[in-house]
């Protein structure tokens, strides 16, 4: 009988305790959501490994990580070639270095005019 009557107390009680955790959690994913760094994300998954944005956190970061090796790599001419000799893996774009029935097999000299030629587009206005 006593603990019936203490048990709703003790639950509230326990909801309250736990409410300025659970703001602080939503408030620290803002930070991060707003910052929009790998660091902020990192710092965030520190603090809350378990946070019901974890997952979100974590896919971020991915992305964000993906974004800075794509940028990295798109600066070299070398990536441009080994993409367009193999091709890109899981998308519809083949390997043109390899034979095929449906496009001539292009050389890596052919492949490196492409690539120069590709690069003059970037100098014209
Ligand atoms: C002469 C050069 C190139 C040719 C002829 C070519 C051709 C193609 C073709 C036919 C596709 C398939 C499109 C479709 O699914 O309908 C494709 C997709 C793709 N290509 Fe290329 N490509 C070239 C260069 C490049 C380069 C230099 C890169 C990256 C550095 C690249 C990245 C991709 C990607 C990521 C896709 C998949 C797109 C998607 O599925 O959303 N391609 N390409």
């Amino acid at each position: 009988m006593r603990t019936s009557r203490l048990l709703p107390i003790i639950l509230a009680a326990t909801a309250l305790l736990a409410l300025p955790g659970c703001s602080r959690v939503k408030d620290d994913w803002k930070a991060a959501q707003g910052a929009d760094t790998s660091e902020a994300y990192q710092d965030f998954l520190q603090q809350h490994p378990d946070s019901e944005f974890a997952v979100q956190a974590q896919s971020r970061l991915k992305q964000l990580a993906e974004d800075r090796d794509w940028q990295q790599a798109a600066a070299t001419d070398t990536f441009f070639v080994e993409t367009i000799a193999r091709g890109r893996r899981g998308t519809g774009m083949v390997g043109f270095a390899e034979s095929s029935p449906i496009h001539p097999t292009l050389t890596r000299a052919d492949i490196e005019s492409i690539v120069s030629f590709i690069r003059t587009w970037g100098a014209q206005p």
